[in-house]
């Protein structure tokens, strides 16, 4: 090899929730149902990448300023995996260091939007190193997918659809595609309530290998196919109250799932149950649209129109709050998705919107 360059790139992506879950894969990391998500505003990971030339790839990673072992061999696997389609990596040392602005184990995918950001500067270097390589945003959305299922869906901002469903002709088990959705999910909030922060007992790599031979399997792909249906239906429509109703639904058949797997496992805590019924009291008494949603793990999101913030708060503060371990709460909303940020020396970082 006579490259004596080296390349850099840096990316901020989001985290995103699902609202209808992605619970069970098959084939190459593809999803046994389709999955819908919205892509988060504060909660995101930037990354920044140097390649340096070598004779064969090599990786070292720092998450938050520390090394992070756990992740860099997720990482080494994931580039591994990838030199037949991103060829430079085979002939490139990376330096990886991730920052991600929310605590780990906070309830947000922390693997989503790291996996998302680290595929976009791969892309990048790759397309920088031979230019004549091109990669469309549906390729970055199938890459990340292989690092996280989950991270296919962190490409864009808005709300976004992996998976394969009759009703979306361009939707694909390969990658993510945006959706057009009604103004007022354009400003939808998610308030993360921590009710535990601990690590979780079971990872969702594991939840996910359960569900090949969960006795509810068959129903609970239909179930989501059905969901799925209906929640681009009130996406469209703008009808939150039916939206609430197929959030809930989604987040109480993902932990009911995880019960009656073989073994089954409870990833709910006292508080998790105690903020569930406190929100079906506020529902009913101010006729407030606020669902709860849950992703793998005990921390509760509270889904509901920006126009409520204020009245929301005041309720989390009164009430909620005791829940939370440390009073902890992340207030957060959808996001515009991925930026490539162009370092400036001396100047500082400036972010520009692709
Ligand atoms: O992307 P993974 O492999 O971490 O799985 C994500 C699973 C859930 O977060 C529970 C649901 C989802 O669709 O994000």
């Amino acid at each position: 090899m006579n490259e004596t360059r080296s390349y850099f790139s840096a990316w901020k992506a989001p985290s995103n929730l699902a609202i209808v879950k992605y619970w069970g894969k098959k084939g190459i990391q593809e999803p046994v149902n389709p999955s819908i998500s919205m892509s988060l505003s504060e909660s995101v990971t930037t990354t920044r990448v140097k390649a340096v030339p070598r004779e064969r790839g090599s990786v070292t990673f720092r998450l938050n300023n520390r090394e992070a072992p756990a992740f860099l061999a997720r990482i080494e696997k994931f580039i591994i995996n990838l030199q037949d389609r991103l060829p430079f990596l085979s002939q490139y040392h990376l330096e990886i260091d991730s920052q991600n602005t929310f605590p780990h184990s906070s309830g947000i995918a922390s693997s989503a939007s790291a996996m998302c950001t680290l595929t976009f500067c791969l892309a990048d270097l790759q397309q920088q190193i031979d230019p004549s390589r091109s990669i469309h945003i549906e390729e970055v959305s199938s890459i990340a997918r292989l690092g996280s299922g989950s991270a296919s869906r962190s490409v864009f901002g808005g709300w976004n659809l992996w998976g394969r469903t009759t009703v979306i002709p361009e939707s694909s088990d390969h990658y993510a595609v945006p959706l057009e959705v009604a103004p007022v999910f354009q400003n939808y909030h998610d308030d993360v309530l921590i009710i535990d922060s601990s690590q979780k007992s079971v990872s969702s790599s594991h939840g996910h290998a359960l569900m090949n031979h969960h006795p509810y399997r068959e129903g609970r792909i239909s179930q989501a196919l059905e969901n799925t249906t209906q929640l681009l239906k009130h996406l469209q429509s703008g009808n939150t109250e039916d939206f609430t109703e197929v959030a809930e639904s989604e987040a109480l058949s993902l932990h009911g799932l995880m019960m009656s797997s073989s073994p089954g496992y409870t990833l709910l805590r006292p508080g998790t149950l105690e903020v569930i019924h406190e929100t079906r009291k506020f529902r009913e008494k101010t006729g407030i649209p606020v669902a709860f949603s849950l992703d793998a793990g005990p921390n509760i999101h509270l889904l509901y129109p920006g126009s409520f913030q204020e009245e929301i708060n005041k309720w989390e503060e009164t009430t909620l709050k005791q829940f939370c371990e440390n009073g902890q709460i992340i207030r957060d909303r959808v996001g515009k998705g991925p930026e490539k940020i162009i370092e400036t020396t001396g100047v500082g970082p400036e972010e520009k919107q692709i």
